[in-house]
């Protein structure tokens, strides 16, 4: 996105929403930065002080999102860019998850979403746009993961929506399907041999997803260079998703 652009990041104290609001820094770019983090926000706005602008919430509030566009309007004047990225992880079977669980997931991966996304219409001129990050467990099934996989499915389904609606007016809405990604959402899964075999093992590239590269397909579709691009869901995952092959590869 180019230089002195504002773009409002959800979850950006750590993880793929650090790596995102860190290049739309080093591109010039202004920061609203909502996390419920304070630590993760302080070392990001230290980056930048007069670019970041930042806010400890959850961002699950009733009065987050509002609270969000009025400090992206009192610091810097308006809105160009939206990525929904605060995400929650690590789901149950169906039959292990109860109403608690389910209604956590869907408030922080899709009611969030859709309710920030509500708000920043009302401060975004033709030529913004939004980014949702969702999940190649959005686009196919995948063991326990129930809850996580219907908010990402949704999140799928609210970006073409949202990109029929709202195209009219000139506002560009996509998401990003990162596959497996090094965060912490992860890490510590890394050990275990059947994860291994679900979710590295079956990456035809030869290697991890870093943040950085979330970061990179994020910042594509917000520049100038997407123009066109609306209701795109740009898959992020080393060829996970595009094969059920178990290496090793034949000779
Ligand atoms: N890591 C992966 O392999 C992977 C794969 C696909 C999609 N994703 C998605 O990417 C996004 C980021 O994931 P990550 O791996 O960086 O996770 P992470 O746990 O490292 O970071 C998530 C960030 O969101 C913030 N956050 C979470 N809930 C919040 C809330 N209610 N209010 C405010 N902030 C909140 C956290 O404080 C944290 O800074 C999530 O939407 C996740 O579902 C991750």
């Amino acid at each position: 996105m180019d230089t002195g652009k504002v773009v409002m990041v959800t979850g950006p104290a750590q993880g793929i929403g650090r790596a995102i609001a860190e290049r739309f820094l080093q591109s010039g770019c202004s920061l609203v930065a909502l996390d419920r983090q304070a630590e993760g926000l302080q070392s990001l706005a230290a980056l930048a002080p007069e670019r970041v602008a930042w806010e400890v919430m959850d961002v699950t509030d009733d009065g987050a999102p509002a609270r969000g566009m009025a400090l992206a309007r009192e610091r810097f004047g308006r809105l160009d860019a939206l990525v929904n990225n605060a995400g929650i992880g690590r789901p149950k079977p169906m039959h292990l998850t109860d109403d608690a669980e389910l209604d956590r997931f869907l408030g922080v991966n899709l009611r969030s979403v859709f309710r920030f996304s509500r708000e920043a219409l009302g401060l975004m001129q033709p030529g913004a746009c939004m980014v949702h990050v969702a999940s190649t467990f959005g686009l196919m099934g995948n063991p326990g993961a129930s809850a996580y996989a219907a908010t990402k499915a949704a999140l799928i389904g609210l970006t073409r929506q949202m990109a029929v609606d709202y195209g009219p007016q000139g506002l560009r809405i996509n998401a990003v399907a990162p596959g497996l990604i090094r965060t912490a959402l992860i890490e510590d899964r890394l050990d275990q041999p059947a994860f291994r075999r679900l979710m590295v093992d079956t990456i035809p590239y030869p290697r991890l997803g870093e943040p950085a590269d979330v970061a990179a397909g994020v910042a594509f579709l917000c520049s100038q260079d997407a123009a066109f691009i609306n209701g795109h869901v740009l898959v992020i995952d080393g060829g996970w998703s595009a094969t059920n092959w178990v290496g090793p590869t034949p000779a």
